[in-house]
């Protein structure tokens, strides 16, 4: 069995929060956006706290770099309980879950990132912990192997999934609350990167904030790590403040373009218009050719280009709309699919 200590802070430092610590709100009052999300959730929670009980099993499905571990922290800190970190991939084995749980204490969240990637065997554990706290552990082998049941503590597991079409039913039947996370209008992420700016000590105009938040692509981390390249291009090449002039020049200097669009973006364009004739190719083969894993593409890549109307799934494959094209400066060739999404 893997360390529990390894099991348990596998997903705990990631890399924003090496880079900045402190720039995920602790408090739900400090979660900018989502505002249906956070009703429901304080709904949830306040009520919980009056019950003096712990909050239902919740699930927050949605892209990457939207809230979801922020989400999971905020739960543990409006409760006032300890939050341990897991992931579906840690968990390779029913023991390694078993042991995390008999470890918790009552009321704490757990929270399991990635929760669709939960090896089956592990899942059917956790059903009757998540519904009965209960956990079944099969003692010796054999003939003469006898199971016995355990209580557990109460406790809410929070879940993360970027996939909620890979969530098996049972286990999303389980939890009492699920939560879909949206991309943010521009709005959001000013206010998200005049917070971020203030925490990390950054002068920074309206109107670099607007800028920046325009390339940001609806993602709070895009944004947080833009500001932080910006700081760093204001402070070597500028004046030290971000204003408008210095998030220009510097998401240039960075090759992050007026759509918000990144060199990997870019070359997902070139190489379905140039390397395969503008598609339909299919998602293995254009992630091979770009060297990076088929999820990846998928998940992280593909939905912004989709959603600005320079790539489309089809049936077939990836096709690359005319505006993907005119983007890259060339000529659409005649009969180039529109950007009509008839097949999303
Ligand atoms: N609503 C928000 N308000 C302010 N900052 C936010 C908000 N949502 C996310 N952030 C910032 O964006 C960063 C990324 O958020 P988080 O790590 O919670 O995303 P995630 O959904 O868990 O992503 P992944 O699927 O990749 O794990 C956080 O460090 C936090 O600073
Ligand atoms: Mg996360």
């Amino acid at each position: 069995m893997a360390g529990r200590e390894e099991i348990l802070t596998a997903t705990v430092v990631d890399g924003e929060e090496a880079e900045e610590p402190g720039l995920r709100p602790r408090r739900l009052a400090d979660f900018v956006g989502q505002a249906e999300l956070k009703d429901h959730l304080s709904i949830v929670l306040e009520a919980a706290r009056g019950r003096a009980q712990a909050a239902d099993h919740l699930l927050f499905a949605g892209p990457p770099g939207l809230g979801k571990t922020t989400l999971a922290g905020i739960v543990a800190a409006e409760m006032e309980v300890g939050l341990r970190i897991t992931s579906g991939p840690a968990l390779s084995r029913p023991g390694d879950l078993a042991a995390i749980l008999t470890n918790l204490e009552e009321g704490e969240v757990l929270f399991v990132d990635e929760v669709h990637r939960l090896p089956r065997t592990v899942e059917e554990v956790l059903y009757p912990a998540m519904e009965d706290f209960q956990l079944d552990i099969v003692l010796g082998q054999g003939p003469s192997a006898r199971s016995i049941r355990l209580d557990l503590p109460r406790f809410t597991l929070v879940g993360a999934t970027t996939r909620t079409g890979l969530i098996t039913g049972p286990l999303r039947d389980r939890f009492g609350l699920v939560e879909r996370l949206d991309h943010y209008p521009a709005a959001d992420l000013e206010a998200i990167l005049v917070r971020a700016a203030g925490i990390l000590g950054v002068p920074t105009t309206p109107e670099g904030a607007a800028e920046i938040a325009g390339r940001a692509r609806g993602t709070p981390r895009i944004a947080n790590r833009l500001l932080r390249r910006v700081r760093d291009f204001a402070q070597v090449r500028g004046t030290g403040v971000v204003d408008a002039a210095a998030a220009r020049a510097g998401l240039a200097a960075f090759g992050v373009d007026d759509l918000g669009l990144d060199k990997v973006d870019r070359a997902i364009l070139v190489a379905v218009c140039e390397r395969f004739g503008g598609g339909p190719v299919g998602l293995s083969t254009l992630a091979i050719s770009m060297s990076e894993p088929a999820e990846t593409v998928e998940d992280v890549y593909e939905p912004f280009l989709i959603r600005q109307g320079l790539l489309m799934r089809t049936p077939r494959g990836r096709v690359a709309t005319p505006a993907a094209w005119r983007r890259l400066g060339l000529d659409p060739p005649p009969g180039a699919a529109p950007a009509s999404g008839l097949f999303d």
